[in-house]
């Protein structure tokens, strides 16, 4: 579903993919597991399209500040060109790390501005498949987002990226300040996402120990640099992961 070839992204001078190559299969669940500033952000970024946005408007404004090569392929065609906006309407969509809502509106409504694309029946049918997923935002839907948990916030950003139809969902580190037990629930509710919608998902996260159960198979990065790649089970059982990345 996609292919990575040889990615590389520089902020001025500073690498923050180095040649990284990856593969996802359509259904498949495969995490990327790496550190603070290991690269995951920018990866996902790029996938989505902001990288070569933010690209073009720093060339705007004069500079030259980020250099993207590589290729990208997605659903066999390329779109390494392509444009963020574009690729949420093919189905690319990114849930940005540390819910990225609208803290003045309600839910609902954060629902509903996420949805703008797409048409009014689906997105009705979306919203009550929604609130099955999440019965607590049920009773939270006229209530300001502002105001919700962290882990309420986080179940509606994985809504508003759900509402936008994708085909490859893009999680950015959703289980980011949770308590252990609402980030068990969560990932759960990730899996079941894949099982009843069949969408293709890629999730980011610093600590593998509660994704790498969930994840068909996993990529390991550090400073940018793919160091691991296996099945889930394979890296759990792998002794430098255990050591590196289940930590609290
Ligand atoms: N917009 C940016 N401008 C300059 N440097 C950036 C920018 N975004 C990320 N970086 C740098 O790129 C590296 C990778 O960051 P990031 O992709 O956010 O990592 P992660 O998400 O794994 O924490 C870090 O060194 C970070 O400081
Ligand atoms: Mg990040």
């Amino acid at each position: 579903m996609l292919t990575i070839r040889n990615l590389m992204v520089f902020y001025e001078n500073a690498l923050a993919l180095n040649d990284l190559s990856l593969k996802v299969k359509e259904g498949e669940i495969v995490g990327v597991i790496g550190s603070n500033s290991a690269g995951k952000s920018t990866l996902l970024n790029t996938i989505a399209g902001l990288t070569l946005d933010l690209k073009i408007r720093e060339r705007r404004k004069g500079g030259e500040r980020i250099t993207v090569m590589g290729r990208m392929a997605y659903l066999g065609k390329d779109i390494t060109e392509m444009l963020a906006t574009e690729r949420v309407k093919q189905g690319i969509v990114l849930c940005r790390e540390r819910h990225p809502i609208f803290p003045e509106s309600n839910v609902l409504e954060n629902l509903r501005i996420a949805a703008y694309l797409q048409p009014k029946a689906r997105f009705r049918k979306m919203v009550m498949y929604i609130f099955e997923l999440f019965p607590q935002l049920k009773g939270l839907r006229r209530k300001r987002a502002g105001f919700l948990s962290g882990g309420e916030q986080q179940m509606l950003a994985i809504g508003m990226a759900l509402v936008a139809a994708p085909k490859l969902l893009l999680l950015d580190e959703p289980l980011l300040g949770l308590s252990p037990a609402i980030q068990t629930r969560l990932v759960e509710t990730i899996e079941e996402i894949r099982n009843s919608l069949g969408i293709t998902i890629i999730i980011a996260e610093q600590f593998a120990r509660p994704v790498l159960p969930m994840i068909d198979r996993g990529y390991i990065i550090e400073n940018g640099m793919l160091i691991l790649t296996g099945r889930g089970k394979e890296l759990m059982n792998n002794p430098e992961v255990r050591s590196a990345y289940f930590g609290v």
